[in-house]
């Protein structure tokens, strides 16, 4: 049976890039093992968050999860804070892990770059990262291709764990799609699309209207030759319009090639738009439905009961092994 975690920041507006790389991957791996699907609402606490802002974006992403087709009696949802094995486990796993790994870490290097002052936890982030997955006893985690590198972390981390202490950790393997797993920035296809970007041109919100994103979709940049082929090398910003349609309209790419062959890049785009009006116009109808917060906050009530009961029992594994003193 395959044990799934996966979680998402709520540190900004969901973007195409998380659906398409990470929650459409929940949706379809919550009919294909037992899903933990978690809102790491302490992971945002690495870059200074409005209080109040944090709140409502914490339960807006479990609301998306929702929208987007996670189902609570299949999957369990919960926010990270609700669960206080993972700062615990966090303490613990940093007691296993190496400066010199988390020095290498690209993610760290980009946000802390150029910066005088970097809080201790934008540098330990990745290893609450390993402990949220590694309490669960994970097997695949789905994620886009910008957190391969964390999960390779949490292998490590796992593996030097499992040397030291016995057999204690499941080692889990990255669910990385061949194809979405990054979608780039709109305005510039040599960047990878982001909720935190300055730039409002280079994303699509999931909640965002279509006239907001008609026109960042016929301003996408692509390039002067005008002609339609899937060649990210070459080509980034075609290709990733090529990614986006195929993967919404549920189309392979090779017959939106065909079906656009000789055509300019404006139809093609014209397209996706009504594509996308239509596939994000669904999830945000769904988004509304799900707007009762005191049905929501049940969700995460049980959620966290449920991923408390098996958080716990890792942890105690994790504690005796460890040599730290339980009462029976
Ligand atoms: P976060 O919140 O930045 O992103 C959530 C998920 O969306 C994916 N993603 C993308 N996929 C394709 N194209 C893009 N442009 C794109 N942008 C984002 C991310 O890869 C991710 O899967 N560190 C994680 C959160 C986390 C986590 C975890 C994930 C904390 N603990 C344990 C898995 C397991 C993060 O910041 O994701």
């Amino acid at each position: 049976m395959k044990r799934i975690f996966s979680g998402v920041q709520p540190s900004g507006n969901l973007t195409i890039g998380n659906y398409l790389g990470a929650i459409k991957q929940f949706v379809e791996l919550q009919n294909e093992g037992d899903a933990f699907y978690c809102v790491v609402d302490l992971h945002a606490l690495t870059v200074p968050q409005d209080p109040d802002e944090l709140r409502k974006r914490s339960r807006e992403i479990a609301q998306l999860y929702l929208a987007c087709g996670v189902d609570p009696d299949k999957a369990t949802i919960f926010l990270q804070s609700h669960v206080k094995e993972h700062a615990e486990l966090g303490w613990l796993l940093q007691c296993v892990s190496y400066t010199g790994e988390l020095n290498r870490m690209t993610q760290y290097k980009d946000k802390s770059e150029g910066k005088s002052a970097v809080h201790v936890g934008l540098y330990t982030y990745p290893v609450l990262m390993a402990a949220d997955i590694l309490l669960y006893d994970t097997t695949h985690v789905p994620v886009g291709d910008d957190q391969k590198q964390h999960i390779e972390l949490t292998r490590d981390i796992a593996e030097r764990f499992n040397g030291r202490y016995g057999d204690v950790l499941v080692i889990p393997e990255p669910q990385i799609q061949e194809f979405g797993a990054r979608i780039m920035a709109l305005d510039d296809p040599e960047k990878k699309m982001s909720k935190s970007a300055e730039s409002e041109g280079s994303r699509i919100g999931i909640l965002e209207p279509p006239e907001r994103f008609r026109k960042k979709i016929m301003r996408a940049v692509t390039d002067a030759e005008n002609e339609i082929r899937f060649d990210p090398e070459k080509k980034p910003g075609i290709s990733n319009l090529l990614t986006i349609y195929s993967m919404f309209a549920d189309v392979p790419v090779e017959s939106l090639v065909e079906r656009y062959a000789g055509q300019g890049y404006g139809t093609l785009k014209k397209d996706l738009v009504e594509v996308l009006e239509d596939k994000l116009g669904k999830i945000q109808q769904r988004f509304v439905q799900f707007d009762d917060q005191a049905e929501l906050d049940n969700i995460l009530r049980r959620g966290a009961e449920k991923a408390r009961a098996v958080a716990e029992a890792t942890l105690n594994r994790v504690k005796d092994a460890m040599g730290l003193v339980r009462f029976g």
